[in-house]
C-alpha cells in the first residue's frame, strides 16, 4: 500500500494529532524527492527510533542559485511513493510551492557567520539561507521530535544543527552515515545526470578523499602537500575542483597543520554535474 500523502500542513497536523496524543515520538526525514537508498536508510532509521514517521518531498526553489539545476531537478513523486511503500512511513508530506511559501512570503532564516560562508557557502551564495528557511518552515509544520539528515551534506547538517540550537527548536537533529555505491560513489539524486563515462570516473572523488586521509594519518605530511597529492588524480581525470579541503569537523575552518579528527571535504564538477562528498578522518 502506498503511504498516506498530505499536501497541506493543516491536514498533516490533523493526521498527527492522535499519535502525538498517544505519546508517540515523531520522526522526520526531509527530502527533495528523487529518492535513493541513502534516503531510504534515513527512513529506516527513523522507523526504528520513532513511533510515527513523516517524509517530506519538496524541491525547494530558494536553495538553488541562478544557473543551477532547479528546472531539471528530477521530480519522481510516483516512484518515490512506491519506494517508500515498503518502509511504511506514516505520512508523506508533499506541499506545493504556495503551501511552503505563502504568496509574497518575505521572511528568511539565515544562519550567519563562517559556518555558512565556507565551502558550499562560498560557491553557492544564498544556498544555506534557502535551506535554513525551508527546513525551519518544515519543522514548524511537521513538529518532529527527531529529524534525520544524511552526512553526505555534512555542512548542511552543521547548519541545521546550529539553527535548531540558536532558535530553540524542540527537536534532535540526527546525522546519518553516507550510503555509497559499491565503487565508493556517494549516493545522490544528482548521480543520474552522469553519462556512462562520467559515472565511470566519479568514484575517484571518494578515492581522493580517502587518499587525503591516508596521507594525513600515516605519513604526517604538511596539509598543503597532502592536498596537492590527493587532488592530482582528480585534475588528471578532468574534474573541475570547486574545493578540496581538510577542515575542522566542527567549525569547517581549514586545517593549518596535521590534526585529527579532520574532515576531508570536496565539491567537483564533472561535465555538467556537480558532486560533493566528504570523509571524517580520525
Ligand atoms: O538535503 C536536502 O535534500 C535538502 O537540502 C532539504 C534538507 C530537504 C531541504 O530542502
Amino acid at each position: 500500500m502506498l503511504p498516506r500523502l498530505f499536501k497541506t500542513g493543516a491536514s498533516l497536523e490533523a493526521f498527527l494529532r492522535p499519535p502525538r496524543r498517544a505519546g508517540k515520538r515523531v520522526g522526520f526525514v526531509p527530502t527533495m524527492g528523487a529518492l535513493h537508498a541513502g534516503h531510504l536508510s534515513l527512513v529506516r532509521r527513523a522507523r526504528r527510533e520513532c513511533g510515527a514517521v513523516v517524509v517530506s518531498i519538496f524541491v525547494n526553489p530558494t536553495q538553488f542559485g541562478r544557473g543551477e539545476d532547479f528546472g531539471r531537478y528530477p521530480r519522481t513523486l510516483k516512484r518515490d511513493l512506491e519506494l517508500l511503500a515498503a518502509l511504511k512511513p506514516d505520512a508523506v508530506f508533499a506541499p506545493g510551492e504556495a503551501e511552503m511559501y505563502p504568496p509574497e512570503a518575505a521572511t528568511w532564516v539565515e544562519v550567519e557567520g563562517p559556518l555558512t560562508r565556507r565551502l558550499e557557502g562560498a560557491f553557492r551564495p544564498g544556498h544555506f539561507r534557502g535551506v535554513a528557511t525551508v527546513v525551519a518552515g518544515l519543522f514548524l509544520l511537521v513538529r518532529p521530535d527527531r529529524a534525520y539528515f544524511g552526512l553526505k551534506d555534512y555542512q548542511q547538517y552543521l547548519v541545521v544543527r546550529k539553527m535548531v540550537r540558536d532558535l530553540h527548536f524542540p527537536l534532535k537533529v540526527v546525522g546519518c552515515p553516507t550510503e555509497r555505491e559499491r565503487d565508493g560513489l556517494a549516493l545522490s539524486s544528482r548521480n543520474r545526470y552522469l553519462d556512462p563515462e562520467e559515472r565511470r570516473l566519479a568514484p575517484l572523488l571518494h578515492r581522493s578523499l580517502e587518499r587525503a586521509g591516508e596521507l594525513l594519518r600515516r605519513e604526517g605530511l604538511p596539509v598543503g602537500e597532502v592536498l596537492r597529492r590527493a587532488r592530482a588524480p582528480l585534475r588528471e581525470g578532468g574534474f573541475h575542483i570547486d574545493y578540496f579541503s581538510l577542515v575542522d569537523p566542527e567549525t569547517l575552518a581549514g586545517l593549518k597543520g596535521p590534526a585529527l579528527p579532520a574532515l576531508a571535504v570536496a565539491a567537483v564538477r564533472l561535465g555538467r554535474t556537480r558532486l560533493i562528498d566528504n570523509l571524517l578522518i580520525r
